[in-house]
């Protein structure tokens, strides 16, 4: 005869007694400097960690974020699938591989790459725009260096020319990798890159000029078409052979479906590289952009690393070794679920968003769009009259109705430009747009009844009124300042970051 005893420990036996509310794992203060000493039970775990991220913002009412926020369930199922697979194990996951390579060609051709139907593209997938940037940078780098030691000329101040329009990873590329940025400045009513300006300051030491399909401050696509004919004639007449890098981290899955005529991409022949987020209007969850190249010779060699003790020889050109392969794989399943014709459905549902969010906007009579009509659908927008409330206040009050739109001031030489920004994605619907607008009166309504927060009183810009324009001038010019201070100091204290 067998006995068998069970002894329960008596931790063991709370637990199973323990609603979860009341167990142990609950009650005390959770660890946030060191390793527990002991276990918890994996539904304490979950339920802590699942209670505090409550306290997030919401996803889908996050304006402030191109960043996909819906996906369709049956994608869903791929992504977890997939969790498990590390992506640079290639010599493993060869379909993988595969579906990244097939993502590259059909973003080249989308792009208008000079390559033929069947002919395999020069890209890679990235962690994001911004890796996609460094190694686009690199590129650039790596050429014109090579290209001035060949000529025994100096070598060692290159520089890119750029909007102070550009999002930071271009600055961090610039101070990761040692280049120049040297930044074409905006102007009141003028926010992106100047391209008469920008090819002006080209020199021998510029690697590439980055134009930006898509401002992230405004959603305006810079005139890469005039760049590019301004940049041939400059070519042409110094000798230098300055190439463009298009950004097109937002623009580039709106432009090729609601824009098909827009020369933006490789049908200009300046344009060696292009950059596109996955993780925006590519429709895809956050963790993947691309970077593709219009041909070989735009790569240089000795950047890309074969390793092999994986398995094969396995080219690779990233900055990380291992990743995810989830993101590839939703990136292709969106291509094929969608093709051309559903990502310009979403594109134009999108546009069709935005227009009904912007005349919502404009019809309070209280703000001026700062957005063009061709962008990326977002609306920009500042408050006409700034003297007794700001937008940051806005931005404050709209959290309480549960929407999360950014407030920014503009780069140099519009810092005393502040705007809030919302962006329109595919999961943002027409009543959603609605609720906003009618949320967005209620707020500078309820901001009328209080008192203001901006101590100066000529605050709101009217010099074409006055008949002493030196005076108002002057006003106008120490009323910008002190607004601007009053401005980053709040902006200092909490920002919402736009991406
Ligand atoms: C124009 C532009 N470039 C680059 C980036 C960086 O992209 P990512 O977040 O994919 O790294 C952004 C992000 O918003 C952007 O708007």
């Amino acid at each position: 005869m067998v006995i068998t005893s069970t002894v329960t420990h008596p931790d063991e036996h709370r637990q199973n007694i323990d609603c979860t509310f009341a167990s142990r794992y609950v009650r005390e203060p959770v660890p946030k400097f060191k390793m527990p000493e002991s276990s918890i039970p994996k539904d304490a775990a979950y339920q802590i960690i699942n209670d505090e991220l409550m306290l997030d913002g919401k996803p889908r009412l996050n304006l402030a974020s191109f960043v996909t926020t819906w996906m369709e369930p049956e994608c869903d199922k791929l992504i977890m699938a997939s969790l498990n697979k590390n992506y640079v194990d290639m010599d493993e996951y060869p379909v993988t591989t595969e579906l990244q390579n097939r993502c590259v060609n059909i973003i080249a051709h989308l792009f208008n790459a000079p390559i033929g139907a069947e002919e395999t593209a020069v890209g890679v997938g990235t962690v994001g725009s911004s890796e996609a940037i460094m190694l686009a940078g690199l590129a650039f780098k790596r050429k014109w260096q090579t290209k001035r030691k060949l000529e025994g000329k100096p070598y060692d101040k290159p520089n890119i020319v750029t909007g102070a329009n550009v999002q930071v990873c271009w600055e961090k590329f610039a101070r990761y990798f040692e280049v120049e940025l040297k930044e074409v400045k905006l102007r009141e009513g003028y926010y992106v890159m100047d391209p008469l300006k920008a090819v002006e300051m080209v020199d021998e030491n510029t690697i590439c000029v980055a134009a930006i399909l898509g401002s992230t401050l405004t959603g305006e696509f810079e005139d890469v078409k005039l760049l590019h004919e301004l940049l041939t004639k400059k070519n042409k007449e110094t000798g230098f052979d300055t190439p463009i890098h298009v950004d097109a981290a937002s623009g580039g899955f709106v432009a090729p479906f609601l824009y098909p005529d827009l020369e933006w991409d490789f049908r200009l022949p300046l344009v060696k590289s292009i950059n596109v987020s996955g993780h925006k209007y590519g429709l895809v969850y956050p963790g993947v952009g691309w970077v593709v190249w219009r041909s070989k010779e735009d790569l240089p060699d000795d950047l890309v690393f074969h390793i092999n003790y994986l398995g094969s020889d396995q080219p690779t050109f990233t900055l990380n070794f291992s990743k995810g392969s989830s993101q590839i794989i939703a990136q292709y399943y969106q291509f094929i679920r969608l093709g051309f014709e559903g990502y310009k459905n979403v594109m134009e549902n999108c546009l069709e968003n935005t227009i009904v969010l912007k005349k919502g906007i404009e019809k309070t009579g209280r703000f001026n769009i700062l957005s063009k009509d061709v962008g990326v659908p977002l609306v920009a927008f500042t408050l006409k009259d700034s003297s007794h409330h700001t937008v940051f206040e806005i931005a404050d009050h709209l959290r309480k109705y549960g929407w999360i739109v950014p407030a920014y001031t503009m780069p140099a030489d519009a810092q005393h430009i502040a705007v809030l920004r919302v962006v329109i994605r595919e999961d943002f619907s027409c009543s959603l747009a609605e609720r906003l607008v009618s949320d967005i009166d209620k707020v500078v309504k309820h901001l009328d009844t209080l008192p203001s927060t901006v101590s100066i009183k000529s605050a709101h810009v009217t010099a074409s009124t006055s008949e002493d324009s030196e005076k108002v001038k002057k006003d106008v010019k120490e009323s910008h300042d002190a607004i601007t201070k009053y401005w980053k100091k709040l902006v200092d204290g909490k920002t919402v970051g736009t991406c």
